[in-house]
């Protein structure tokens, strides 16, 4: 058994979570959905990142402490994944002692090496980002509220592993994906690579978790919630689930926050001695007209109305279908409607109400058995027993819309064999030839909804219920002729255009 470690970035708890938030969250469970389908062990880590400016700034604006913010906010992320059928393992904040601990573990342990030195510094410093910003950087005009600051603080030697970092990203392809990102940081690090700083003096900014070195001071937001990644399988406490577990398969995070991940995390963990994991895969953003949607800007789609309005199933399948896995894409309701009618209206619930509607009234509701093949059923068997290898390629380039693309086009083909063959004209000369071809239409849906139950893990449980074939794999034959298909509810009801 293959083992399958995938993260999400751990979420600010300064607001509300929205569709970009949800957007990775349902990656990663999509992915963990069909690596388990695969029969691979999979954990699957989200969380919140609670400390930082951010959060303390969040907490202030309501009048209440950092940590009473946290507790109120939290309820919402889970009450959302909840809502949007998200299997994750763990649920990591890092307030709780468990990630205090190997924070401050891992600061003495980076400090011990002689990584860490004491220093005073000028620089720029981007208080929406939480981070010293180069002059270059600055001049970019990218990067809003930034001020000089002139402080004491504690730095840690990541211009020490600059020449490793470059020579393992340069031997390892896949390591940052997609490969324009690859691209950019090997860009961002042909210019010398300065030290972090790492610390936050108490006097300025004190939510967060005490250097164990220096009680003046927290670390530095980046610092605490990087580790995260290490925390939930257990390091430094459980160095069996560790090693069962780390590196991870994949970070899944958005591009903006691809230089923390592929820069600083993995000079951490050189310093750590711990191997690095195998993908940061940085994705596009959501687009709401030309900016990005973002809780600063104020123009959030709230993902639980969508849900509330449309159902988890066609939120989920619009954002992994119609975002190309790194770039960006645009979300307008207009979008999510179109998608929603020709893909799973006109195509997917279309399918099942002609398979349903035909064997109702041609083999009063039983699914008949097939008679013999020809060419035309011949092919569909072909299709459906290439498809889970054609989805694991797919998968294995991270392409998920690619993935959904072929199990769809399994069901679009479907339904055109079901025209070209018109069984209800057949029936009236030959109800063998009619059964075979209403058998292997259904046969073909039951296989293609198998692999989109990643994707739509509601409607599909109800699909695969109607046609009796709940927990059947992906190769043909799992419908049993006999099974009664019961009567059932359009499965996905054509929306009409705002
Ligand atoms: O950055 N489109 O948290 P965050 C797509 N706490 N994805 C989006 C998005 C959009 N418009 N907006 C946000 C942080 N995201 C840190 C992470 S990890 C150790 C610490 C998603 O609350 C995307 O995954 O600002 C992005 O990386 C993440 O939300 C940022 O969430
Ligand atoms: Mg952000």
């Amino acid at each position: 058994m293959k083992k399958f470690f995938v993260t999400t970035p751990i979420y600010y708890v300064n607001d509300k979570p929205h569709i970009g938030h949800a957007y990775t969250t349902i990656l990663a469970d999509v992915l963990s959905r069909f690596h388990r389908q695969q029969g691979d062990d999979v954990f699957f880590l989200t969380g919140l990142d609670e400390h930082g400016q951010k959060v303390l700034q969040a907490a202030e604006k309501r009048g209440v402490s950092p940590q009473q913010h946290c507790d109120e906010l939290a309820p919402r992320f889970l009450q959302l994944w909840d809502k949007l059928e998200i299997g994750y393992s763990d649920f990591i904040r890092t307030t709780q002692l468990r990630h205090v601990k190997v924070v401050q573990d891992v600061l003495q342990k980076v400090y011990d090496a002689g990584d860490i030195y004491q220093d005073e510094y000028t620089g720029w410093y981007s208080v929406a980002e939480e981070r010293f910003i180069t002059a270059t950087e600055k001049e970019s005009g990218q990067f809003r509220d930034v001020k000089e600051l002139k402080e004491k603080n504690w730095f840690f030697k990541m211009s020490k592993y600059q020449a490793q970092l470059i020579k393992t990203i340069e031997d390892n392809p896949g390591f940052i994906q997609p490969s324009h990102r690859r691209n950019e940081i090997l860009g961002f690090l042909k210019q010398p690579l300065g030290d972090l700083c790492i610390s936050r003096p108490k006097s300025r900014m004190s939510w967060g978790i005490d250097l164990p070195f220096d009680k003046d001071y927290v670390t530095y937001v980046w610092w605490d919630a990087l580790v995260n990644y290490i925390t939930a399988p257990g390091y430094g406490v459980d160095e069996n689930n560790f090693k069962k577990w780390w590196p991870a398969q994949v970070h899944l995070i958005g591009k903006d926050i691809l230089t923390t991940h592929a820069v600083y995390w993995p000079t951490m963990l050189f310093s750590l001695g711990l191997p690095l994991p195998q993908t940061i895969f940085a994705h596009g953003w959501w687009l709401i007209g030309e900016s990005k949607m973002s809780k600063s800007v104020g123009n959030v789609v709230n993902p639980l109305d969508l849900v509330d309005k449309y159902g988890v199933d066609p939120v989920r399948y619009f954002l992994m279908r119609e975002m190309i896995l790194g770039q960006d894409a645009n979300f307008t309701l207009d979008s999510f409607i179109k998608r929603y009618n020709s893909d799973l209206a006109n195509d997917f619930g279309n399918l099942l109400n002609r398979v349903g509607g035909l064997i109702t009234k041609l083999f009063n509701g039983e699914v008949p058995k097939p008679g013999k093949s020809e060419a035309t059923e011949t092919e569909i068997h072909n299709i459906v027993n290439a498809l889970p290898e054609k989805i694991n390629k797919c998968l294995s380039e991270w392409s998920v819309n690619g993935a959904i693309e072929e199990a769809m086009n399994l069901v679009r083909h479907t339904n055109k064999y079901i025209e070209s063959q018109a069984p209800w004209k057949v029936a009236k000369t030959d109800m063998e030839r009619t059964a075979t071809i209403l058998y292997t239409a259904t046969e073909a849906l039951r296989a293609a909804t198998v692999h989109l139950a990643a994707v739509m893990p509601a409607k599909t449980n109800t699909v695969l219920a109607i046609l009796g074939a709940k927990g059947t794999g992906p190769s043909w034959g799992g419908l049993k002729p006999g099974t009664k298909l019961p009567s059932h509810e359009a499965l996905f009801p054509r929306l009409e255009v705002e």
